[in-house]
């Protein structure tokens, strides 16, 4: 059990007691390894040459971006340390801290994404084609977590959207399910909660399909860092971090809506939707506000807006139905 403050980590960025209790109740004792990462920058055309010893994408490797219209503007970045050693990533840890220390053996090269299910054909995408699929954006969202704190990150990736069209998913498929990476050799900390791996999430059709919806493969100009999903993740700004699935290695379409981790670990807590909506709050505290990590104490409280900011653009996803019972 953590007990004091982990060193590098600032007070405020650490969830109060009560609410970190509160959800790991589900999560065992964590124990922690160590493992060290270069920063070194090369050209996106090497990327594919650039291998670390752990058979990764060295940290620090710059990835070539345009400009995305799809950016937030006007609010202060989380800063790349924050941002980098403040994670939820289970299979490394069940602590804060813990996935930045413990992601370094995630084999990120080679890496392919399967693509399944209601499909014109099943196919394998490989990292460096997805890379190349489209041009990289960079684009500076809202992250807000459903533990009630929130970050302001640069991503970059481009509209999941660009890559569905490339699955050629059949007219019958609704919702679209995302796998991330397991090996419980790698991930042993994984051992350490109840969770059912591998990790699942899942979006409708046209959840996944809005632009917004981002298919990402770096931060801050540079390729994810393991904790943070290397070497390809999900994000979906205006529902809360945990539909985001990390490092995923399969692409599911389906006519019903998929398993998804954390509605199975409490359906009456995690609903499938997840919109960010401060007017339903989670049985065990409130979502109204929220904490801005890093900034300094007095600043940290902000009123949690719905679907985080990004209402004109999905708002109408949602026409027609009662979000407090599609929570
Ligand atoms: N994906 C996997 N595979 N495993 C996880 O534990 N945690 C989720 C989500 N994706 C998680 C995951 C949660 S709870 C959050 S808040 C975000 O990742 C955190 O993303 P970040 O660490 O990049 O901020």
């Amino acid at each position: 059990m953590l007990i004091g403050k982990p060193p590098g980590i600032p007070a405020s960025a650490i969830t109060p007691r009560e609410q970190y209790m509160n959800r790991r109740r589900f999560l065992r004792t964590a124990i922690s390894g160590a493992a060290a990462t270069g920063a070194v920058a090369f050209g996106a055309e090497r990327i594919a040459e650039v291998l670390s010893p752990s058979a990764g994408v060295l940290a620090g490797t710059k990835l070539q971006t345009v400009k995305s219209p799809l950016t937030t503007t006007g609010e202060q970045l989380t800063s790349y340390k924050d941002v980098t050693t403040y994670n939820n990533f289970y299979e490394f840890g069940v602590q804060k801290y813990q996935p930045a220390m413990n992601a370094g053996g995630l084999p990120t090269r080679p890496w392919t994404v399967r693509v399944e299910g209601l499909v014109k054909k099943p196919k394998t995408f490989d990292i460096d084609t997805l890379l190349k699929m489209h041009a990289l954006e960079d684009r500076v969202y809202r992250h807000r977590c459903v533990e009630a704190w929130s970050m302001v990150v640069p991503w970059v990736g481009y509209s999941l959207s660009e890559f569905i069209r490339q699955c050629e998913p059949l007219s019958n498929a609704r919702y679209v399910q995302f796998l991330s990476y397991y090996d419980k050799h790698v991930e042993k900390w994984s051992s350490e909660s109840t969770i059912f791996w591998p990790y699942s999430e899942g979006l409708r059709m046209d959840e996944a399909m809005n632009p917004l919806t981002l298919l990402t493969f770096g931060l801050y100009g540079e390729v994810l860092p393991n904790q943070n999903g290397a070497p390809v993740r999900i994000v979906v700004p205006w529902k809360y971090g945990f539909k985001s699935a990390k490092s995923i290695v399969a692409v599911r379409f389906l006519d019903k809506q998929p398993h998804t981790t954390w509605n199975d670990m409490a359906p009456n807590e995690y609903g499938f939707y997840s919109n960010v909506n401060p007017n339903v709050d989670h049985p065990r505290w409130s979502q109204k506000t929220e904490r801005r990590i890093g900034l300094p104490f007095y600043a940290q409280l902000r009123t949690t807006l719905m679907f985080n900011g990004y209402g004109d653009q999905v708002a109408s996803l949602y026409n027609s139905m009662d979000l407090k019972k599609y929570y």
